[in-house]
């Protein structure tokens, strides 16, 4: 019987997450009761949100209770199935959790054809960062060809996603990304307009350089003082996306914002943003994306660390930004 390996919660981190908050437990692996499939985790998605389900703190969905597997989304094959609609040797992704393998009920799983693409990019680009990327800039960005869409942690999963659709639908595409080595690949790689570093310490010149004609859309990834650098710069009627804020996830004092008259001033129109509010809509982000990248236009860079041991190490070093492309861990 094959032996699975689970990383729980150890404990509740409060302030940065270190290694400590996170426990390996081995078992058999389960086997599959009737509904059910078991599937081998082959590839395992790290995500910034990880660190809000580790956190006590309400938030949109129940965070991990301590000795609970760490919440995750997988990509990998089918075992054994008792559910009709899967067979061994299935392709999918699956909400299995930091683990080797694990049993859930078959309508949790996600089919994927992997036979054009790499298994791993329906944990990127092709699957939530990818759908979230979509869906924030279709439904709330809404860029018209000319405008300047403007996005922070550009050269990360979702970011890189962000600009690239920019682009495809006639707008102009500005990164914010930390350092020249990312920037460089923003612009030379995926062909966006500029990027700027934050870390250069010269955010609102250089942005500023970056746009003449101000900002129409920001799609905001990190929040504290970029978000109000940005602020001072979005124009009239110009729309905001809000999908993350890592600057703060780790955070013990919140940075919160400080140019909010700004919102006011220019009439901007500010709206949240969870991925699983489009979930009647997933079929048509995984088309779009898909036909993008059968187009040439969605290119993917993956940063892979080798072996389930390496997570609690992966999703620390994420948070950090030492990640470049989609963080993953290659579990077999
Ligand atoms: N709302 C939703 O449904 C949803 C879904 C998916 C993701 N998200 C959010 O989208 C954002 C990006 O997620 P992702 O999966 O694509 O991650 P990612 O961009 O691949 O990786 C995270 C990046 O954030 C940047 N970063 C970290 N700390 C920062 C700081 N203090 N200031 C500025 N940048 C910082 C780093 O890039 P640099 O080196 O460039 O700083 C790092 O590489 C996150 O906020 C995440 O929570 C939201």
């Amino acid at each position: 019987m094959a032996q699975n390996k689970a990383w729980t919660l150890a404990s509740h981190p409060s302030g940065w997450v270190t290694e400590a908050n996170f426990k390996l437990v081995e078992s058999s692996a389960p086997s599959p009761k009737e509904g059910e499939v078991l599937v081998k985790n082959l590839w395992l998605s790290l995500d910034p949100y990880m660190r809000g389900r580790m956190s006590q703190q309400k938030s949109y969905v129940k965070g991990v209770e301590v000795g609970d597997v760490m919440t995750g989304e997988t990509a990998g094959e089918v075992v054994e199935s008792k559910h009709a609609a899967f067979k061994p040797g299935d392709k999918v992704t699956a909400p299995s959790g930091w683990q080797l393998y694990c049993c859930l009920n078959g309508d949790l799983l996600n089919k994927v054809d992997a036979s054009k693409v790499p298994l791993s990019y329906f944990l990127g680009s092709l699957g939530m960062p990818g759908r979230t990327a979509y869906f924030g800039m279709k439904d709330i960005c809404q860029p018209k060809p000319g405008e300047t869409v403007v996005v922070s942690a550009a050269s990360g999963a979702v970011g890189s996603v962000v600009g690239q659709l920019a682009k495809a639908w006639g707008a102009r595409a500005v990164g914010i990304a930390g350092g020249k080595a990312k920037c460089d690949y923003v612009t030379k790689e995926l062909g966006f307009d500029a990027c700027v570093d934050y870390k250069a310490g010269t955010l609102a010149e250089d942005l500023k350089a970056a746009c003449p004609k101000g900002i129409d859309c920001y799609f905001e990834n990190v929040g504290g003082q970029i978000l109000d650098t940005v602020l001072t710069m979005m124009n009239l009627k110009s729309r905001i996306a809000v999908c993350g804020l890592i600057s703060d996830y780790n955070a013990t004092e919140s940075y919160g914002v400080k140019n909010f008259r700004a919102i006011l001033v220019n009439r901007i129109r500010v709206q949240g943003l969870i991925v699983f509010d489009w979930l009647d809509r997933y079929p048509e982000g995984n088309k779009a994306l898909q036909d993008l990248a059968a187009a040439g236009k969605l290119k993917t860079r993956e940063s892979v660390l080798e072996g389930i041991e390496k997570a609690p190490r992966g999703l620390i070093g994420l948070l950090k930004g030492e990640n470049f492309g989609k963080q993953l861990v290659k579990l077999a």
